[in-house]
């Protein structure tokens, strides 16, 4: 991390577990940018706790972290009190795995893990789509599955895995995740009806006052996103890529009950 960074900002640095690679950055607590150059490693063949460990390690040690600075991860799974509960698009020799206790290890400092959806949408409440909404947002992936995650008036309701609702008989992600319209070869038009269906059905069990979508292909946001009538109004994300890293920092940061002027807390 550079060193002539002014010593008040609050700074936390944040990993994003992903399938293909894994990132990290110091993230400046108050404007949810990154203090330095992101790095990236791609994620080893062989997934497993130790192998991901021994990366994130060498992603953490690319910087010159001082020890007070909150470290969190984020985790493709449901991540109960620092231990992944599932296994939907990760090696399943994760499930039962204490994460924060492995990652922990081979950092040598305590690290915070949650799940990869939950840190995108708090980066989004706090910094991005959603900033100063009132009331429920929800926020969706769209990926190699469906993350979810609920922010209600700036706290967050962990491991929300409505990516597998079972709509018409399917995982729903299976169907409408952006992996889906890859492997089905879908045109923007059918890949909508499919997020139709899906967006209207956590609609009508949830009622959140905003969706905000994210999701590398969120990018191409124009192409889908005005095909979809919904109630709540339904926006792309903003921090795009970024959004694991801030909200694994912010989550993390807040864990070590630091306090951001600014942040939109209960
Ligand atoms: C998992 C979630 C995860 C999402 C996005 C789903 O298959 O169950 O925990 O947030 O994929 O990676």
């Amino acid at each position: 991390m550079s060193k002539d960074k002014d010593d008040t900002t609050p700074t936390a640095f944040g990993i994003d577990i992903g399938g293909s690679g894994i990132k990290g950055a110091p993230v400046d607590l108050r404007t949810g940018e990154f203090a330095a150059d992101r790095v990236r490693i791609p994620t080893p063949d062989e997934s497993t706790p130790d192998n991901v460990a021994r990366v994130v390690a060498e992603v953490v040690r690319s910087f010159d972290l001082p020890d007070d600075v909150p470290v969190g991860v984020t985790f493709p799974a449901v991540v109960q009190h620092g231990v992944a509960r599932s296994a939907a698009n990760v090696d399943s020799s994760w499930i039962g795995t204490n994460i924060e206790h492995v990652v922990g290890q081979a950092l040598g400092r305590p690290v915070v893990a949650v799940n990869d959806a939950d840190a995108a949408g708090y980066a989004e409440a706090v910094h991005g789509a959603a900033r100063g909404s009132r009331g429920v947002t929800l926020l969706t992936t769209l990926g190699t599955g469906i993350g979810t995650a609920m922010v209600v008036e700036g706290v967050l309701v962990p491991n929300l895995e409505l990516g597998h609702l079972e709509i018409d008989g399917h995982d729903a992600e299976t169907q409408a995740a952006e992996s889906a319209r890859e492997r089905d070869d879908l045109s923007w038009e059918e890949w909508a009806q499919r997020l139709q269906r899906y967006y209207a059905v956590v609609e009508d069990l949830l009622w959140p006052d905003l969706i905000v979508v994210g999701g590398g292909v969120s990018k191409h946001h124009e192409k889908f996103l005005p095909l979809l009538h919904l109630r709540a109004p339904i926006v792309p994300a903003q921090l795009r890529n970024a959004a694991g890293i801030v909200g694994a920092a912010a989550l993390a940061a807040r864990a070590a009950g630091v306090t951001v002027p600014g942040e939109n807390a209960p």
